[in-house]
């Protein structure tokens, strides 16, 4: 699998639109330091399904290392959702919250649709700068 270079964004992407961040240096279960890391897999697979409008970008570490493989979703004026528990195989589940946070007029990520692992994998929810009163 091609190898994801950190804070590496995928084309187009621009500052206000819709981000997978992807922790690349998250182990696997065997905990080892072999390269890739199973969270540079999974960025390379998020930016592989990413549509226009959706970025990807790679960072060193969420600081949530003791959930296994760990990602967030930003969009403008919108929550932010942390997300652990992943596995190399959430990629399309990422995508797909990061399509329902975009799509969403309230800038919440909907409980409905949204996909299991990122029910059960959410570590913490932000709210946005612009509208903290809404929820
Ligand atoms: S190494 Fe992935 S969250 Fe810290």
């Amino acid at each position: 699998m091609a190898q994801f270079k950190p804070d590496s964004g995928s084309a187009g992407a621009s500052a206000q639109a819709t981000t997978v961040i992807v922790c690349t240096s998250c182990r696997g279960a065997d905990g080892t330091d072999a390269r890739p890391r199973p969270g540079e897999n999974l960025a390379a697979a998020v930016k592989a399904l990413a549509p226009a409008g959706v970025a990807v970008h790679g960072v060193e570490c969420l600081g949530n290392c003791k959930r296994r493989l760990s990602a967030a979703v930003v969009s403008p004026d919108s929550w932010t959702y942390v997300f652990g528990e992943l596995s190399e195989d959430s990629a399309a589940d990422l995508i797909l919250g990061a399509e329902l946070l975009r799509d969403a007029a309230d800038g919440v990520m909907p409980w409905r649709g949204r996909p299991d692992s990122l029910k059960r994998g959410l570590v913490a929810r932000i709210p946005p700068l612009t509208k903290p009163e809404q929820a």
